[in-house]
């Protein structure tokens, strides 16, 4: 399973490519707006750093909007991959750019028929937002479940990042239905390889190793 990191900023970002776990980067408006930085200069610093995908999102609404602002921003580097919001508009923009090769990453799906949709248009990745649904009661890894089930059906080549993640239950339940990538909020990434008893494990340790020098060196 691949992971994407889903935030804008570059010491997160940095600190997480270190330990070899970050296959790509997600980025939206809203997370961009926390860096307080120009949109562009952002964007290249993060795709500097990172080989994998970067998605950085449109603004435009409509598809001739957002179809310009992809040529603009896939300019900006190699492994840019657009975002584009998952409406009739959006679909029209995805289409026109996957002949251009210009690879896209529809975002906001909340269900297989949308997925099925971006799918078929031509994106290179489909975001499907699982925590947003359980936010509203409806069990966002089903959906993630039933994607991947209709899409190894039909032998579709766009890849599932499941989005939206809140917590560590939602990237294994994530990994087991097979979506290809999780993307995972920079915060959540210590949680997923820490664990208390690791912390008390070590503690342990050290405490009984400490114990057994002292009563060498009381023996000698
Ligand atoms: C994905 O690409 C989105 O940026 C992200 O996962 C949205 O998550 P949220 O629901 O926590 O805002």
């Amino acid at each position: 399973m691949k992971f994407f990191l889903d935030t804008a900023n570059i010491e997160e970002i940095t600190r997480i490519n270190a330990l070899g776990l970050v296959d790509g980067v997600t980025t939206n408006p809203s997370i961009i707006s926390k860096e307080g930085r120009p949109f562009e200069e952002v964007i290249k610093e993060i795709c500097n750093v990172v080989e994998g995908p970067v998605s950085p999102e449109v603004i435009g609404l409509q598809a001739e909007e957002m179809i310009n602002e992809a040529r603009v921003i896939s300019q900006w580097a190699p492994n840019v991959v657009i975002k584009i919001p998952m409406t009739e508009e959006g679909l029209k923009a995805v289409h026109t750019l996957s002949k251009e090769n210009i690879k896209t990453n529809v975002t906001l799906i909340f269900s297989v028929a949308q997925g099925l949709m971006a799918a078929k248009a031509g994106a290179t990745f489909i975001s499907p937002f699982l925590g947003r649904l359980d936010d509203i009661g409806i069990d966002g890894i089903e959906m993630i479940k039933r994607l991947k089930q209709v899409f190894d059906h039909y032998g579709l080549k766009s890849e599932i990042i499941s989005a939206s993640i809140r917590h560590l239950g939602h990237v294994e339940a994530a990994a087991e239905a097979g979506s290809h990538i999780a993307t995972i909020p920079g915060s959540l990434f210590p949680k997923l390889w820490g664990h208390p008893l690791t912390d008390k494990g070590i503690q342990g340790f050290l405490k009984d190793w400490e114990s057994f020098n002292k009563t060498l060196e009381g023996e000698n």
